[in-house]
């Protein structure tokens, strides 16, 4: 112990979806099973990171040597979660589904049904959390996921440049892959680069993904 290729690295890793309260019993939330977050953070940790995992509602283990856990329900809640756990860390991995939009309003009370007629839902836009990390004069070496169902090389290029991250791990989903699978395929970007991981299960995927990572960060911050 005390060796591996994160030793002496903090790693802050994000996991699951957001829920987004409407009112005391539905949410609006997303498909994320939190499973490749978790295989990050247990890899992480195996290679000798000190790591703390932001967990949004999922029914997952804290894996084994993580050091710290944080379990969040809403956006709002991961964003302040991830924003003090990014001043002690050296590298943060967003593998979280966070919710785009939140109820503009959380009722207190249950909304009755009105029989025979539509119901609309206005949403706020929630803040984007890896862009305002990336905004931040210092912050950690930033890696962000992209989980699309088409023109995967596309998005994720653009959202690499668009949010200021330092590596992009694009997926895609659908066809067996992705959200509630024990299987992914990664391609990692960044600014001049990238790394093609075939498909595989997520332990053996987040191995290979922080062996790059590892590598870019040693490369950009020395
Ligand atoms: O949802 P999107 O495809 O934009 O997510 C790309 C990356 O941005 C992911 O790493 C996700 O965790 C992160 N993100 C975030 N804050 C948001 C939305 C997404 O940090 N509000």
């Amino acid at each position: 112990f005390g060796g591996g290729a994160l030793a002496g690295l903090n790693i802050l890793v994000s996991a699951g979806p957001t829920f987004e309260d409407i009112d005391p019993v539905r949410f609006i939330g997303n498909r994320s099973s939190g499973r490749m977050g978790f295989a990050v953070a247990q890899a992480a940790a195996q290679q000798g990171a000190r790591v703390t995992l932001v967990a949004g509602p999922v029914s997952l283990c804290t894996p084994p040597g993580v050091a710290q856990r944080v379990d969040v329900r809403s956006a709002a809640q991961m964003h302040a979660a991830v924003l003090s756990g990014a001043a002690q860390a050296d590298i943060y991995i967003a593998a979280a589904a966070v919710g785009d939009y939140r109820p503009r309003e959380v009722s207190p009370r249950k909304l009755k049904k009105q029989a025979g007629a539509d119901l609309s839902l206005q949403l706020s836009e929630n803040p984007d959390i890896l862009a305002s990390l990336s905004a931040q004069a210092t912050h950690p070496f930033l890696v962000g996921f992209a989980a699309e169902t088409h023109d995967v090389a596309h998005y994720a290029q653009g959202k690499l440049k668009r949010k200021g991250l330092d590596m992009i791990a694009a997926n895609q989903v659908g066809e067996g892959l992705g959200f509630e699978t024990a299987d992914n395929a990664i391609n990692l970007y960044w600014e001049g680069g990238m790394l093609e991981l075939p498909r595989a299960g997520k332990a053996e995927l987040a191995h290979q993904l922080l062996a790059c990572v590892a590598e870019r960060y040693r490369a950009a911050r020395g």
